[in-house]
């Protein structure tokens, strides 16, 4: 008899039926465990698991011939988040457990040697995928379970052990009850406070953070660069419904989603090692795995000491800069996954990084490499680019600035009449030029003169816009001006001047 279990593979951010097809001799002349249907490396190792999971379960199937078929066949299947669904079907072929309850569930999970079950990435976009074929109960580790119950029609069961599985399949014993986690602690973001001067610089990350604008910091070592890019997660408002469930998702098939955290709410800040890989940052590896950018999405990222990552890092953040989404290939087939962050970048003026440019020892030549390896891929996307100075001495020990909540405010009052219009600036596609409402007649003349002068491109011309925008509401005004497009304009050019 061939007993069936359903299980889910996880291609990028969602999750295909995978159908676990059994075969069990129970008494053959040569014990086997043979799985087929493209498994991984991880996978082809489950069957370790299940044999040492099974007999802590009471239930030796070692001296059993076990063949698993995973179809569709074509698909490649990876992870460890099918050794419960196949340990149930092998179940059902030693009649432990009925062969047709099997077939009416989902299930996900890990074994672990002593038969406990451990979470998998990915049990979110797995809920959906069960609900969406029909399969209401979803069988899953017992901290995986509050993250399927967020998905509407899913009733997840979370087990601690195969055993426990098992017996709450035969009626033997009841679900637990979804057990409430605790949310955790809300990330530390420090306060605004305590950056001292650099009006412009906090002027800029105040203008990024109503409108998701990417940003330039230039200035010598210890000014405040940093310091002030760490501090803009705390002005930033919380995800929206439809981005949290988006965020959600991300964090859920990369494995980072924390225990009791619910929808997340908090816009992700990422900020990787300049040493980080082209993989690492726009996604892939030998698996599909979602990057940087993508991990960013809805948030952050923040690339410090620019100039320091790889060329080919940054050529890779082209494409996800405008388009908002990457696209990852590998033989087995390609994705598409979200990447629509505010990009925040820092860098030294020069190499050397000496605090003055009269101590600095640089060679013309080696400053403009170094200039132009940062700019060269990006600098038609940034929007924003300020130079950061030393602040004067006494400026350290003047009254303290603003605060993170005051910055807030405005920020919270410049999104809520984006939220009106229907359009966070920043996150425009460009082809919805035409959303962007018209500069008054100083605006228009202005920007025309700077495309024609400047050699400014209409993507530029368009980036330009959507600042003046974002200025223009944290104004609280309604009409961009030309004063709006002023300062854009200044603000676009300010890194390079
Ligand atoms: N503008 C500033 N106001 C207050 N402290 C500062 C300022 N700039 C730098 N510092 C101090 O110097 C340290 C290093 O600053 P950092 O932001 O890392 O500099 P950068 O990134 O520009 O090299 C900070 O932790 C802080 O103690
Ligand atoms: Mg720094």
């Amino acid at each position: 008899m061939v007993l069936r279990a359903h299980a889910f593979a996880l291609i990028g951010l969602d999750a295909v039926p995978v159908e676990v097809e059994v075969h069990v001799t129970t008494a053959p002349k040569l014990p086997t465990f043979t799985i087929v249907g493209l498994p991984d490396k991880a996978l082809q190792e489950a069957r370790a698991r299940i044999r040492s999971a099974a007999a802590c379960a009471g239930v030796p199937i070692h001296e059993s011939a076990v063949l698993v078929n995973l179809a569709p066949a074509e698909v490649r299947k990876e992870g460890a988040g099918f050794d419960l669904p196949m340990a149930l079907a092998i179940l059902a072929g030693h009649g432990k457990v009925a062969a047709e309850l099997v077939d009416e569930v989902a299930a996900t999970g890990e074994l672990a040697f002593d038969g406990r079950l451990r979470p998998v990435p990915g049990v979110l976009a797995v809920a959906e995928a069960a609900v969406r074929q029909g399969l209401r109960t979803l069988l899953c580790p017992e901290a995986s379970a509050a993250e399927a119950a967020l998905v509407p029609g899913c009733n997840p069961i979370g087990c601690a052990t195969l055993g426990e599985a098992v017996r709450i399949l035969n009626g033997e014993a009841s679900p637990r009850p979804l057990r409430a986690v605790p949310p955790p602690a809300p990330p530390v973001v420090a306060d605004l406070a305590d950056v001292r001067g650099q009006p412009s610089a906090r002027r800029c990350l105040e203008i990024c953070a109503a409108g998701d604008h990417n940003l330039l910091m230039v200035g010598p070592p210890g000014v405040g660069k940093t310091m002030l890019a760490r501090r803009l997660p705390g002005i930033l408002p919380p995800l929206d419904d439809p981005l949290a469930l988006l965020v959600t998702r991300i964090q859920s098939a990369a494995g980072t989603l924390e225990a009791g955290s619910g929808l997340v709410r908090v816009p992700p800040f990422r900020a990787p090692h300049h040493s980080a890989t082209t993989a690492a940052l726009v996604g892939g590896g030998s698996r599909i795995r979602p990057g940087e950018v993508t991990l960013a999405t809805g948030g952050v990222l923040f690339l410090d000491e620019l100039p320091e990552f790889r060329r080919d890092a940054l050529e890779a953040l082209r494409v996800p800069l405008e388009d908002g989404v990457v696209r990852i290939s590998r033989v087995s087939g390609s994705v598409l996954l979200p990447a629509r962050f505010a990009l925040i970048a820092a860098m030294n003026p020069c190499p050397c990084g000496s605090p003055e440019p009269s101590a600095c020892t640089c060679t013309r030549g080696r400053i403009e490499a170094y200039q132009r390896k940062a700019s060269g891929p990006l600098l038609d996307r940034i929007d924003v680019g300020v130079r950061l100075g030393r602040p004067d001495p006494e400026v350290l020990h003047a009254d303290r600035p603003e605060a993170t909540a005051q910055v807030r405010e405005r920020v919270l009052a410049a999104r809520r009449r984006q939220a009106v219009r229907g359009v966070v600036n920043g996150r425009l596609p460009v082809d919805r030029l035409a959303d962007l409402a018209e500069p008054d007649e100083e605006g228009r003349r202005m920007l025309q003169l700077a495309a024609r002068r400047l050699l400014l491109s209409p993507r530029g011309v368009h980036r330009v816009l959507r600042v003046a925008r974002t200025i223009a509401d944290l104004a609280e005004e309604d009409e961009v001006r030309g004063c709006h497009v002023a300062e854009a304009l200044a603000l676009r050019l300010g890194s390079v001047a």
